[in-house]
């Protein structure tokens, strides 16, 4: 029977080794947590990199029998391949040019060297997987080379590609010395995705003005095929997320919480520490806020989670640093004997205690300089089962082209980001409601199982238009 075949850099289960031996632990990630509740359906396989470097083939052959009889198929890297593919061109390289930080761009061939290699790695891992009728979904920016090689090896086959970060504009793509190959590797795909209009129609400009290839009405005609771009916003598992809320380990934990937190007002802030989250940014503004508004001294605590993510690159090493460093002067200024203005935490955590803090926020804070999508806000909305609470968005997030009951705001605004603190915590009941049932009702019809229809769908369709117009 057919298959889909789903290959992403990261598999959403990683292995940790620890004192007992090999571990394993849910992945970290919109991409990962996203498709980690669709990909078991049917005989589908999914496959990546397990997050770590092994020491020899016993502990490979190991994790690979682990997790095929999970329906995963493990990738694995050498520790240079893990240095120059994935923390070099993948985030070094391409996720600062993507997320408009170029500045923190880092040219290097050997880095090149290595994606190309590696993106032709999991080419082979796909190639022993495959059969014929199988339909072949990749996803990301770590893989932007595979739907070309791909191609080659299955000329006839349908394959979809999917990018869950931005795409920047012509301006700054162009900044890349590989920018042609980057786009010649995606167009080997039958259907490219993003989530938003704006990122398909910057990726359509880059191919006409790169490859000089036609692109109306968001079909490219290469000379073979036609390949279809189009936006397909990502949404969650909505009733994975409001069973939770309302799960007996949830309520617990709700208890714990409140009890820890008497007549608080809470403000939540969960992302990994990346520098595209507009951490810095948040912080400072919310410092601003307590100066502005003393009445909420002692009222109101930010919980901040900040999760760990690829440490072993320079820029994100800083970013702790400077996040520390904000924290310690916001508490040591602020701080009563029976108050502290945040809750700092610099792990990650399970998703039990996730739903709780989702349910006990009076507001979520979520104010990324850039993001793809973002699936917090979307699942903060699904934990909300009484219908409270206020979300703060910032503009420059994919998820905000579809929540305009959320308090929108520029992350470079911080008075204005200060003015929403003090709006959404001065906010009426009934408005709060009327607003999150707006967006409840969004959130739930476009979730993550109307996401792949509509993906799949399509690129059905596109195969069978190609074969019409052939
Ligand atoms: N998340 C997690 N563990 C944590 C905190 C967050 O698995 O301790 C999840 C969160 O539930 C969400 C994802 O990480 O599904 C983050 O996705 P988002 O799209 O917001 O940002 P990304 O990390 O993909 O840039
Ligand atoms: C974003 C990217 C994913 C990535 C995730 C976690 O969501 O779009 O491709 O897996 O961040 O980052 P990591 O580098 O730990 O895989």
């Amino acid at each position: 029977m057919p298959k889909t075949i789903i290959i992403s850099n990261r598999l959403p289960i990683k292995v940790q080794r620890t004192e007992e031996g090999l571990a394993y632990e849910t992945s970290e990630g919109g991409l990962a947590t996203g498709l980690g509740s669709i990909y078991k359906q049917g005989h589908n396989v999914w496959i990546g990199w397990p997050g770590t470097y092994f020491e020899d083939e016993a502990e490979e052959k190991q994790v690979h029998d682990d997790l095929s009889k999970q329906s995963m198929l493990p990738v694995f890297l050498t520790e240079s391949e893990i240095r120059d593919y994935y923390e070099g061109f993948s985030n070094e390289t391409l996720w600062p040019t993507f997320h408009y930080f170029s500045q923190y761009a880092v040219y290097e061939d050997a880095y090149w060297q290595a994606y190309q290699t590696v993106n032709q790695k999991f080419c082979d891992a796909v190639m022993e997987a495959a059969e014929p009728g199988d339909t072949i979904w990749i996803h990301d920016y770590q893989l932007l080379l595979l739907p070309e090689l791909l191609r080659e090896e299955l000329p006839k086959s349908s394959i979809g590609f999917f990018q869950h970060i931005p795409f920047p504009s012509f301006e700054v793509f162009r900044l890349l010395p590989w920018r042609e190959q980057i786009l010649r590797g995606m167009l080997g795909a039958d259907l490219i995705g993003f989530h938003t209009y704006d990122d398909a129609r910057h990726f359509l400009s880059s191919v006409s003005r790169i490859v000089g290839l036609n692109t109306a009405q968001g079909l490219i005609d290469n000379g073979y095929r036609h390949i279809m771009v189009d936006a397909f916003p990502m949404g969650i598992d909505y009733d994975k997320y409001a069973a939770l809320a309302d799960s007996p380990e949830t309520k617990a934990k709700i208890e714990e919480y409140r009890a820890a937190l008497p007549d608080q007002k809470i403000v939540l802030s969960i992302d990994r520490l990346d520098y595209s989250k507009g951490i810095p940014q948040r912080l400072q503004a919310y410092e601003l806020f307590l100066k502005e508004h003393p009445e909420f001294l002692g009222k109101v605590t930010l919980s901040m989670l900040v999760v760990p993510s690829r440490d072993q690159v320079e820029k994100y090493r800083q970013l702790k640093e400077t996040i520390d460093e904000l924290v310690g002067r916001i508490n040591s200024s602020f701080r009563t004997i029976t108050w502290n203005p945040i809750q700092y935490f610099y792990r990650s955590f399970p998703i039990e205690e996730l739903s709780a803090l989702y349910c006990v926020a009076d507001i979520a804070l979520v104010t990324p300089m850039r993001d793809g999508m973002n699936l917090v806000c979307k699942e903060f909305i699904a934990s909300k089962l009484d219908h409270k609470g206020v979300l703060i968005l910032s503009e420059m997030a994919g998820a905000s082209r579809e929540l305009a009951d959320a308090i929108l705001i520029n992350p470079n605004d911080l008075g204005q980001i200060v003015r929403s603190l003090h709006e959404a915590l001065t906010m009426p009941e009934e408005e709060q409601m009327l607003r999150m049932e707006h967006m409840q009702d969004l959130v739930r019809r476009y979730n993550i199982h109307h996401w792949v229809e509509i993906f799949m769908n399509r690129l059905e369709y596109i195969k069978v238009k190609q074969m019409s117009m052939a």
